[in-house]
C-alpha cells in the first residue's frame, strides 16, 4: 500500500494546524510501513500506539481552541475526533487478536488514511476559516 502524501490542497490556511497534519500523515505512513515490510506484530503495535499518541497530542489542540473562542462547531467537531480515537482502538485490537493480516493492512490508507484526510477537507478547514476569520491565524501550541 502505497503511502499517503501530502498536497497544498489538504492546507486549512493555519500553519500550526497544517503542520501537525502532515505529522499526523506521517504516522499513519509508518504503520504502513511495518505492515507492509511485515515488521512483526511488537512493532506494528509500536507504530499504532504512537499514532494514537500524537492524534491526543493533535486533537486537544484543535478542541483547546474550540473551547476558548466557543466555536459554534465544536460539538460535532469533537465527536468526529472521537469516532478516529475508536477506530485506532478497534485496529489494536484487530492487530492483537489476528496479527497483521494482509486485510488489515490494507485498511489502514483505506480507513485511517481516508479518514483524516476527508477529516482535513471539510471539517478542520471549516475550523481553519473560523480561525482566521476570529484573527487567531497564527496560534501556537
Ligand atoms: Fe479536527
Amino acid at each position: 500500500m502505497a503511502n499517503i502524501e501530502w498536497y497544498d490542497s489538504f492546507s486549512v490556511g493555519i500553519n500550526l494546524i497544517d503542520e501537525q497534519h502532515k505529522e499526523l500523515l506521517g504516522k499513519i505512513n509508518a504503520l504502513n510501513e511495518a505492515v507492509d515490510k511485515h515488521q512483526g506484530i511488537d512493532k506494528i503495535l509500536n507504530t499504532l500506539t504512537f499514532l494514537y499518541q500524537y492524534t491526543d497530542v493533535h486533537f486537544s489542540t484543535e478542541e483547546k481552541y474550540m473551547k476558548e473562542l466557543d466555536y459554534p462547531g465544536k460539538k460535532i467537531h469533537m465527536e468526529q475526533h472521537i469516532e478516529f480515537f475508536e477506530m485506532i482502538e478497534t485496529m489494536r485490537k484487530d492487530f492483537e487478536e489476528d496479527g497483521a493480516t494482509r486485510a488489515l493492512g490494507e485498511s489502514i490508507s483505506t480507513y485511517l488514511g481516508n479518514w483524516l484526510i476527508t477529516h482535513i477537507k471539510s471539517i478542520d478547514f471549516k475550523f481553519g476559516e473560523f480561525l482566521r476569520e476570529t484573527g487567531h491565524a497564527g496560534i501556537n501550541a
